[in-house]
């Protein structure tokens, strides 16, 4: 959603401040309150509201945290500058950039990886990749240098996309309990049909946010990933601060250092911690706070959804902790469809690359959630249909493929209505 202008943004941020504690008016400048930040003057006008049906509060969201959403999706939707700390590398300049509305792109991220003649397996020898797996291809504020494919002679390089996912409903995802993902996992492990969806296990990558209400984790901690195609991280707040600074090039308190450079560059135009922790924390509560889309009921649909296994990984629904701090979203049945876990895709997703315990053709369930609004499908979009993702589900060594060649045997009507159910997730 974007809001009329910069102007109606700034009344609702501190309209929003009275709900977050430690929040200022201003959030992208705390030291120097100014009326209007400088990340909020754009050159062109945010666009006026269009009927927007994507993203929504949450029904039952109280007022303030409604105030909240709006604000947030305002700095979902800024487009940053070089005097906000854009740089040295970056790849969008808003969120809303991969995340149109808070569903699926149009922005992506390329990643790249030296992989042997099998072409899936990472190699031992990552040397031609100095500044890691992830490519920046623009830069400024001082910078350069992009972080671009290599194009070394006999490199067996592998280059994959994954374009920005859908963000609906995310608060539900992070308000499962990580007891509901174990108990899921240890039923998987007792399956005799192959589907065996594991947890990754990650590290917990940036500095504790002050703001405890949501989790008080610390540096190096180990936890449940939940988030990323390939569940890489475990909270929201983390995940904001991993793609300010991924993506955009804009340090934060809890991910204070600049991405590793090719010019050797540690600041940008805008020195130091380039926003305050509200910047993050906003921006997180507007993720939060996004409803599930809509469902409509096709009548056989989630009894076809069963019969041909679609359920064991999209799992319909987790239970949530009593006490997250949206009431909401507290102590409730999440229609999240997912597990949460990794499962072998086969070689024809995979992408070479290893996030935490994750492997190379390991990808987490995705939530199906808002599906009659997202146009592509699967990591890389390469879907342009429901059925056709279901179908790219088999390959050589996926777990999901007995569940796709059930569904391709489903009797005409019956996949009709398998689709028609799915789509309206
Ligand atoms: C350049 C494109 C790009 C930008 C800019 C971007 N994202 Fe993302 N986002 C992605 C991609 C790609 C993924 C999947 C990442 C992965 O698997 O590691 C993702 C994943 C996410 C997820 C996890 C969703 C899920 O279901 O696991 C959240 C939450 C998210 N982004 C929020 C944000 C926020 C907040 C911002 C702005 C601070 C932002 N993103 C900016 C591309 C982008
Ligand atoms: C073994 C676990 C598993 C089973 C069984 C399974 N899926 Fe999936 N599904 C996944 C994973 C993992 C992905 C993500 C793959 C990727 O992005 O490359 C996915 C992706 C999808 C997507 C694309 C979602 C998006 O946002 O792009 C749809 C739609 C989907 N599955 C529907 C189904 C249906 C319908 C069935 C039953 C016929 C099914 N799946 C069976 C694990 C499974």
């Amino acid at each position: 959603m974007r809001t009329a202008s910069w102007l109606l943004s700034l009344a609702v941020v501190a309209a929003a401040c009275a709900a977050l504690p430690a929040c200022s008016a201003d959030p992208e400048t705390p030291e120097e309150p100014s009326p209007v930040p400088p990340e909020a003057v754009t050159k062109t006008p945010l666009a006026p509201p269009a009927g927007d049906p994507f993203d929504v509060p949450l029904t039952r969201a109280s007022q303030a945290e409604r105030d909240l959403f709006f604000a947030g999706d305002a700095l979902f939707e800024l487009p940053l500058r070089d005097a906000d700390g854009l740089g040295p590398l970056y790849t969008r300049t808003s969120c809303g950039g991969c995340h149109a509305s808070g569903v699926r792109g149009p922005g992506a991220v390329q990643k790249m990886v030296v992989v042997l003649a099998d072409g899936v397996t990472a190699s031992d020898d990552q040397s031609a990749l100095p500044f890691g797996h992830t490519v920046h291809p623009l830069y400024t504020g001082g910078g350069k240098t992009a972080v671009l494919p290599p194009d070394g002679q006999g490199l067996n390089l592998k280059i994959t996309t994954r374009v920005g996912p859908s963000i609906l409903g995310r608060g539900y995802v992070e308000a499962i309990l990580d007891s509901e993902i174990e108990r899921v996992a240890a039923e998987q492990a007792q399956r005799t049909d192959g589907i065996h969806g594991r947890i990754n296990h990650v590290v917990y990558a940036s500095e504790p946010n002050p703001d405890t209400r949501f989790h008080a984790h610390r540096k190096g901690d180990v936890l449940i990933g939940r988030f990323g195609l390939k569940a890489r991280i475990a909270t929201l707040d983390d995940f904001t601060a991993d793609a300010l600074q991924g993506d955009m090039g804009i340090t934060s308190p809890l991910r204070p250092t600049e991405v590793t450079n090719p010019d050797g560059l540690t600041d940008d135009l805008k020195q130091g911690i380039d926003v305050a922790i509200d910047s993050v924390n906003v921006r997180s509560m507007y993720v939060r706070l996004t409803e599930i889309p809509g469902r409509k009921s096709v009548t056989n649909g989630a009894a076809l959804f069963a019969q041909v296994k679609c359920n064991t990984c999209h799992v319909p629904s987790m239970k949530t902790r009593s006490d997250y701090p949206i009431a909401a979203l507290a102590g409730i049945a999440a229609p999240i469809y997912s597990d949460l876990l990794l499962h072998d895709m086969g070689t024809d997703l995979a992408d070479g690359i290893q996030d935490g315990e994750a492997k190379s053709r390991d990808w987490r369930t995705p939530p199906l959630i808002g599906l009659r609004f997202v146009k592509t499908f699967l990591h890389d979009s390469r879907a342009t249909t429901i059925e056709q993702a279901i179908l790219m589900h088999r390959g050589e060594g996926s777990e999901a493929n007995e569940s796709a060649s059930l569904f391709h045997a489903l009797a005409p009507a019956d996949e009709a209505t398998l689709l028609e159910f799915v789509g309206s997730l």
